[in-house]
């Protein structure tokens, strides 16, 4: 065949660097995002089909049409296209070691004088379900049968509605599993035909799972959480931001409660009321 008589499938829309500026700055201002320069080919990349199919001919016009339309649902779609959503079950597992170890031991241990005995986890920035899943199906073999006197709630959040969609059907694919031991493995899923496997219900039913942007103003919460997971997410943002949303993760954990964030991530020690811990791992009081 002659090349050149070869029709071109690909049509790429080039991105200047004002243009970028323009993108990168919508995903500053409104979901704490930070892309460095280094960044313009993973934004071009990810979004150009998008603006293929939607008649844009620049990123200036998408744009333009972004800030001038004022249509939140534009700003979310601008999200899911650029956040990157890897994970996988017991992701960075000594955070598990840590739960089953030293804070399921802790709350056993203070059961009679905790008057409530609902113990609330929040996995922030969930993605596709993994983590908060993994919680559950800890706690649930943990406690094994009964988890009387207490009640666990594991809210899940993202800002991404596809991910979530994803985390509500709970079907995974066998290599986002691969740490899953084959004892839990065979309690907590169910092998289903294309070497997937599904969360059984039991564990579903301890996740409630919600959209929510971590840089919202104030989170709409009245009771705080025992434990917060918000791991491999600040990453993408800068201090400022992460200042913030620390400040916002501390005034809703409760006192005694941990915050765990990903094993490549700090807080600032000087500057944090939280007490340190280990590495990536976070109390609140003593
Ligand atoms: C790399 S995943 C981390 C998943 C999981 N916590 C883990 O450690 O495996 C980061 C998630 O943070 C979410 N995210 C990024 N910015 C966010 C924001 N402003 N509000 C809520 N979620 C956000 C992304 O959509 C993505 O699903």
């Amino acid at each position: 065949m002659d090349w050149q008589q070869t029709p071109v499938y690909y049509e790429s829309i080039p991105i200047s660097n004002k243009e970028f500026a323009q993108i990168s700055g919508l995903m500053y201002q409104y979901f704490g995002i930070n892309f460095s320069e280094k960044k313009k080919v993973l934004v071009k990349t990810r979004l150009n089909q998008y603006l293929i199919n939607h008649g844009y001919h620049c990123f200036n016009d998408f744009y333009q049409n972004l800030v001038s339309s004022a249509n939140p649902a534009l700003l979310l779609d601008l999200a899911e296209r650029l956040t990157t959503n890897y994970t996988f079950f017991f992701r960075e597992t000594e955070h598990f070691h840590f739960l089953l170890k030293t804070i399921l031991p802790q709350i056993q241990k203070n059961k009679e004088e905790r008057e409530n005995k609902t113990i609330r986890i929040w996995s922030a920035g969930c993605s596709s379900g993994e983590e908060p899943y993994s919680l559950a199906i800890l706690l649930h073999d943990y406690f094994s049968k009964s988890f009387d006197p207490f009640e666990f709630k594991i809210l899940a959040t993202d800002i991404s509605l596809k991910v979530l969609e994803k985390a509500q059907i709970g079907i995974y694919p066998k290599d986002v599993l691969k740490n899953v031991p084959d004892r839990l493995l065979k309690n907590y899923f169910t092998p289903l035909d294309n070497d997937a496997y599904q969360v059984n219900q039991k564990i579903k039913e301890m996740v409630t799972i919600r959209r929510l942007n971590l840089m919202s103003a104030k989170f709409p919460f009245h009771e705080s959480f025992d434990i917060i997971f918000c791991r491999n997410v600040m990453i993408y943002f800068d201090d400022e931001s992460r200042k913030k949303l620390i400040q916002q993760y501390y005034q809703h954990t409760r006192e005694g409660g941990y915050l765990i964030i990903g094993h490549s991530e700090s807080l600032h020690r000087r500057t944090t009321l939280y007490q340190y811990i280990q590495p990536s791992i976070y109390r609140k009081g003593n």
